[in-house]
């Protein structure tokens, strides 16, 4: 099959820093593209409409790649709503529309799978975006997330740009962040279990009572899924104009804390605070469509949760 990107192609990775972004760029290179751009955010905040419509102008990427957004775990999103819907819908619209502008050849948008209703029959499919209402916890970064697919898909079907979403599961792995107020669970459950065990505690404190259940992707798969669906995934006005990325395996928040606490070492006991909010019950994605293009995650739990302790270790602790 001829890839829809060429190896030539000048590609704008944006959010290059962040956990996706900077997978992102390692698979490119891996897979011999060249010729990436980033930009910091330092030089061009993406909210600033115009100095990103200045970016584009100077420097006209011939493919974007969204993975800069406000991103972050329950607390996060339950202290900061105004932040996560603004920030996120500045962002995306800015950036989608400067790349419609510029004549961008494909655009890659990450959405989320926090886009998709709380109560969904599991696996979850792609159809089932909308089909009921979002989780309370993190409604206004859902919202964004489908506002920004929405744009995709609409600029798609009224003026033929060539753009796309991919909804990735919950991401894991190098570069992660670990800020007491903005990580996500799997990276708090890392950074508990580490540092409990180096500083010899008895006890380590989790959120809610263990039961949810989620699907964990490491995020050099995701990177990867990203490559392979820039350069296979082509769609027609009748099919979806997004996918699922994950694993097709689910974890209860309980069982992966055991797994982290064991791989880590930890001799101590584990004490469930049911007075925090437990989240979605249960949520696993369908993956059967990117399945049929090809792509299939590759990294086991147990190794990713090595790979990402080792790393927590030398880069973070
Ligand atoms: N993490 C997950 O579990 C997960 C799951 C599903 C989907 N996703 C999606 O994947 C994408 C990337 O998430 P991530 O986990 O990689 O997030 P992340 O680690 O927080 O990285 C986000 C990146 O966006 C950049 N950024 C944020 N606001 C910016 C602004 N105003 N101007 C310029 N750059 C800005 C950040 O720059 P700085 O480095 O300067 O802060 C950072 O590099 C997001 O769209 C997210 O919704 C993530």
């Amino acid at each position: 099959m001829k890839n829809l990107i060429s190896k030539s192609d000048s590609i704008f990775v944006a959010g290059h820093n962040g956990l996706a972004g900077s997978a992102i760029c390692r698979a490119l290179k891996k897979f011999g593209y060249k010729n990436i751009i980033t930009v910091s955010r330092k030089e061009i905040d993406l909210r600033d409409q115009n100095k990103v419509k200045n970016w584009f102008k100077e420097n006209s990427p011939d493919i974007v790649i969204l993975a800069a957004a406000k991103v972050g775990g329950i607390l996060a999103n339950s202290i900061y709503p105004y932040d996560f819907i603004i920030e996120n819908i500045q962002i995306q619209t800015n950036v989608v529309e400067a790349a419609y502008q510029n004549s961008v050849k494909r655009l890659l948008f990450l959405s989320s799978s926090c886009a998709y209703p709380k109560k969904c029959t599991q696996p979850i499919r792609e159809e089932y975006l909308l089909s009921n209402y979002l989780e309370k916890t993190n409604e206004n970064y859902a919202l964004a997330k489908i506002v920004g697919m929405k744009f995709c898909e609409a600029l798609r079907k009224q003026k033929n740009f060539d753009a796309f979403s991919l909804m990735p599961t919950n991401l894991y792995g190098p570069n992660d962040n670990y800020q007491d107020n903005e990580s996500h669970v799997f990276a708090a459950l890392i950074k508990k279990f580490v540092t409990a065990e180096i500083n010899n505690l008895d006890q380590v404190i989790c959120w809610g009572d263990g039961s949810p259940k989620r699907e964990f992707l490491h995020v050099d798969d995701l990177a990867e899924a990203s490559v392979f669906t820039l350069e296979n995934f082509q769609f027609s006005l009748n099919n979806c104009s997004f996918l699922n990325v994950g694993t097709g395996k689910d974890i209860s928040i309980l069982d992966l804390a055991i797994l982290i606490k064991n791989k880590v070492g930890f001799k101590g006991s584990i004490f469930w605070d049911k007075t925090k909010p437990n989240g979605t019950p249960l949520k696993r994605l369908d993956i059967t469509r990117i399945k049929k293009l090809g792509w299939e995650s590759k990294i086991s739990l147990e190794e990713g949760i090595e790979n990402t302790i080792k790393d927590f270790k030398k880069n973070i602790y």
